[in-house]
């Protein structure tokens, strides 16, 4: 007896095809799920896969984004325990990871991060072997290393959302002071995402027009406008956020979507993202940082040369050397 299925169409393929711009994000938390929605709300992908160890929720997420399917242009959204779910993507972002218990050393935490990365990039490797992997755990420009090491992909495919991030809350912020949108405000956060990153006030400019050749004291102590604020403002609100929500979400998931967006239609953009440079900037060691990095289809394809100034050169440095001496600790 044929199925009104078979009574409605004729199927004229045999067998079902593999998707062409599949996106895996891993982890359903917080994080994961605003980078879920941002992506979706931007059609890059034909398939959305969630991957958790969280089964309930990991189900109960999947379904509220299933019954938006009206309204949006990625024909599948799956899930799953098992990483096989994760299978012929383009793109894999990984959100998980443990969390930090009280009185745990940032370095106990890296390490259990490790031991979680151990599992899961081999998968990823696994069932997507041409895949760009994008890191947005914390601390995300070491677990980029570990990814990148564990993987054995070659270093354009493994990137860290790094200080994307740090940079748009900076133009924000830049933007605020000055009544211009964040978009036509310049400024880079380069180094370490987080409480080292590396603003360079040498480049920060509006239409090309260098703020520093108009206020030289623009950055430094002795600015009378403290400018130097924005900087500080922008690592302490990330915190502030935790403090105030309890968890972060909307603004990294906003940066991922954007990321995802250079890679999933070549745009070839240039975003500051964490990606292992070694010799420039006095950088001898197997460390990811932040650079502005040209990205599309194939991840990061090139680095943008930026002349930094001898202290901005010497606090990229100092950041590297102290991640260095965590990441040089850590067992896999
Ligand atoms: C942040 O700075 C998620 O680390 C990320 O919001």
């Amino acid at each position: 007896m044929a199925t009104l299925k078979d009574q409605l169409t004729v199927n004229l393929l045999k067998e079902e095809q593999s998707p062409q711009n599949k996106i895996t994000v891993v982890g359903v938390g917080a994080v994961g799920m605003a980078c879920a929605i941002s992506i979706l709300s931007k059609d890059l992908a034909d398939e959305l896969a969630l991957a958790d160890v969280t089964e309930d929720k990991l189900k109960g997420e999947t379904m509220a984004l299933q019954h938006g399917s009206l309204v949006l242009r990625t024909p599948k959204i799956v899930s799953g325990k098992d990483c096989h779910v994760t299978a012929n993507s383009t793109l894999v972002i990984i959100t998980a990871g443990p969390r930090q218990q009280e009185g745990e050393s940032r370095l106990h935490l890296v390490q259990r991060h490790v031991n979680f990365f151990t599992f899961i990039i081999p998968n990823v490797v696994k069932y997507s072997p041409n895949c760009k992997v994008l890191i947005v755990s914390n601390p995300v420009d070491i677990l980029t290393y570990v990814a990148w090491k564990i993987s054995g992909f070659p270093k354009n495919r493994v990137i860290g959302s790094g200080c994307h991030l740090d940079s748009a809350r900076f133009r924000y912020l830049m933007g605020e002071r000055l009544g211009v949108h964040p978009s036509s405000c310049q400024g880079w956060v380069l180094g370490e995402h987080g409480d080292s990153s590396v603003s360079v006030w040498s480049e920060v400019n509006v239409a090309g027009v260098s703020l520093k050749s108009l206020h030289p004291n623009l950055g430094t102590d002795a600015d009378k406008e403290q400018w130097k604020e924005v900087h500080k403002q922008m690592v302490d609100s990330a915190y502030e956020v935790i403090e105030l929500k309890g968890y972060r979400s909307w603004a990294i998931g906003l940066s991922v979507a954007d990321l995802a967006e250079s890679m999933m239609k070549n745009l070839r953009r240039v975003h500051p993202i964490s990606t292992m440079i070694k010799g420039p900037y006095g950088i001898k060691d197997d460390v990811f940082l932040s650079v502005p990095c040209i990205l599309g289809q194939n991840g990061i394809s090139d680095v943008v040369k930026v002349t930094l100034t001898p202290e901005e050169e010497a606090r990229l440095k100092k950041s590297t050397d102290t991640r260095w001496g965590i990441q040089k600790e850590l067992q896999f």
